[in-house]
């Protein structure tokens, strides 16, 4: 049985009762009855109805199938046709403007059921698709962006604390150097949050139990909490395992709970539940497009203001925010590692009504190891042969000169070819490389195996602009030494690649 609500565009009375009747009959709600089509847009506009049932021929200036296009466009509504003829050109016109049906009458009942029904469905499938494709631009654009970005502040990052090294603690600019390491952290930072937009980041996925993870993120939030807010938790028994990254899943939970307090002004209330969800039809009931299968579902659900639907079309994309020191990536990076863990997320809200957030993750079908944080560091100094292969000439620099400083001996090759020219001809020790995953011609993964070839006892540190993914994992398992996410400081660098070297 039908329960959406329809509109009835139709001049001839009787046909329109009759149509009525029918809906009705079916489950359907009708949202009114119209007679002329300029009518039915303005109608259209105001009642939101799911879907507008057109009659073709109507007795003002402009038809149907005008009607429907604006109706369609303007407000994203599915239209069927109804007409009494079987027209050609008729049927042209309709397939133009993006028809959702079409139906000859007299029509039966049954008929009359099917199409609605499809019709809802493929409108609400459309709608979904579309936003996701536009989300997978965006991403695609800001993890350009943000990766280029974060090379260049390596590089401001890396020289300033070089520079600050060598003069020295007491010099007058060292403060100076100070306050541009300090700019370039934050400018890093800002990169990173496009970074888990664009790439979630997903990295170390374990086994993991929501319940537990949102109950820990609670405690941890405790403190922060203001008091004139309650939480209740509603979490469901046995529920199903998820595989996640903690971290990541940390940052999707703070980030919503962030919005959820900074929404309410005064009183209110957050409520959070978590179900085990069996979807069993591609588009689910909050309208959006998933894979069938199992999902373990966390909703969180605040009091607080809520948003227009200008807003709430917005909320994911980066940068956007309504507040006074927002940066809006809060969302942007949860969309991002939702999606980086397969799953799915929806926002409903109306303006003062409060918001809701509704998340998909994918259950866990093969348990997975927890992966081993890294080891504490030594000393990060030494004497032994590093070749760094980057094809950004400017980081090839700035890294060699990190690393000499250190003490390491340094070759350096700014491309795939010439780094492997080079370790034929190189007739001493090279014990390790650092290996930059993205570059152009022949990039990291490619070039991996040809070293591991030519140099098997070499270690290999990867480097990368972009969060540890599948193939720097793929390489890890098949015995690359360690992964390092730019920009590092030569620090962090020094302690890796003397562990790495000590191991
Ligand atoms: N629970 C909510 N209730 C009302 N509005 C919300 C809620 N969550 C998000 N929004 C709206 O979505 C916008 C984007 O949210 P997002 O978390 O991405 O950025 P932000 O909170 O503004 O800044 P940031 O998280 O980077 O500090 C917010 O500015 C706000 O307008
Ligand atoms: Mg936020």
């Amino acid at each position: 049985m039908g329960s959406a609500t329809i509109m009835i565009v139709e001049d001839n009375t009787t046909v329109a009762r009759d149509i009525r009747e029918c809906l009705e009959g079916l489950g359907y709600g009708v949202a009114c009855v119209v007679a002329s089509a300029e009518e039915s847009v303005e109608r259209a506009e105001k009642e939101r109805p799911d879907a507008v049932l057109m009659d073709i021929r109507l007795r003002d200036e402009m038809d149907g199938i005008e009607a429907a296009d604006q109706i369609h466009t303007r407000f994203g509504i599915p239209v069927v046709f109804l007409s009494a003829h079987r027209d050609h050109m008729l049927l042209e016109r309709a397939k133009r403007v993006g028809s959702f049906g079409y139906l000859v009458k007299p029509f039966e009942e049954d008929e009359l059921y099917a199409t609605l029904e499809m019709a809802l469905y493929k409108a609400k499938a459309d709608v979904s698709m579309l936003a996701a494709s536009r989300m997978e631009a965006t991403a695609t654009l800001a993890g350009g962006i943000a990766h280029d970005y974060n090379n260049l502040m390596s590089v401001v990052l890396g020289y300033a604390e070089h520079v600050r090294g060598e003069l020295g603690k007491g010099h007058p600019n060292a403060g100076m150097l100070l306050e541009i390491e300090g700019a370039a952290r934050k400018a890093s930072d800002l990169a990173e949050g496009l970074l888990a937009f664009a790439r979630g980041g997903a990295h170390k996925l374990g086994k993991m139990d929501l319940n537990q993870t949102v109950s820990e993120a609670l405690r941890a939030a405790e403190k922060n909490l203001p008091r004139r807010i309650g939480i209740t938790c509603d979490f469901a028994e046995d529920l199903w395992s998820i595989e996640a990254d903690r971290s990541q899943l940390n940052l999707v939970l703070t980030g919503l709970l962030a919005n959820a307090i900074e929404a309410i002004e005064g009183e209110g209330k957050i409520d959070i539940t978590t179900r085990n969800v069996d979807v069993i039809d591609t588009v689910t009931d909050k309208g959006f497009v998933v894979k069938i299968g199992r999902y373990t579902v966390l909703n969180i659900k605040d009091t607080g203001c809520g948003m227009n639907e200008e807003i709430l079309g917005k909320v994911f994309e980066p940068f956007f925010s309504t507040k006074f020191q927002g940066r809006g990536l809060g969302l942007a990076s949860v969309y991002g590692i939702v999606k980086n863990h397969g799953g799915y997320i929806v926002m409903e809200s109306k303006e003062n009504e409060g918001a809701s957030c509704t998340i998909y993750f994918p259950v866990l079908h093969v348990e997975a190891d927890e992966s081993v944080e890294p080891q504490g560091v030594k000393k990060a100094a030494g004497d032994e042969t590093i070749l760094v292969v980057d094809d950004e000439e400017i980081l090839l620099k700035m890294t060699s000169v990190m690393l000499s400083r250190l003490g390491y001996k340094v070759l350096t090759a700014n491309g795939g070819q010439t780094a492997q020219d080079l370790l034929r001809d190189h007739e001493g020790d090279v014990h390790l490389v650092l290996l930059d995953m993205n570059m152009g011609g022949m990039d990291g993964p490619t070039l991996y195996p040809h070293l591991k070839r030519e140099r098997p006892e070499m270690k290999v540190l990867l480097f990368s602009g972009y969060e540890m993914d599948e193939t720097v994992q793929r390489l890890l398992d098949t015995g690359a030494n360690g992964f390092l996410k730019k920009p590092v400081s030569s620090k962090k660098l020094g302690a890796e690649i003397r562990r790495m070297l000590d191991a």
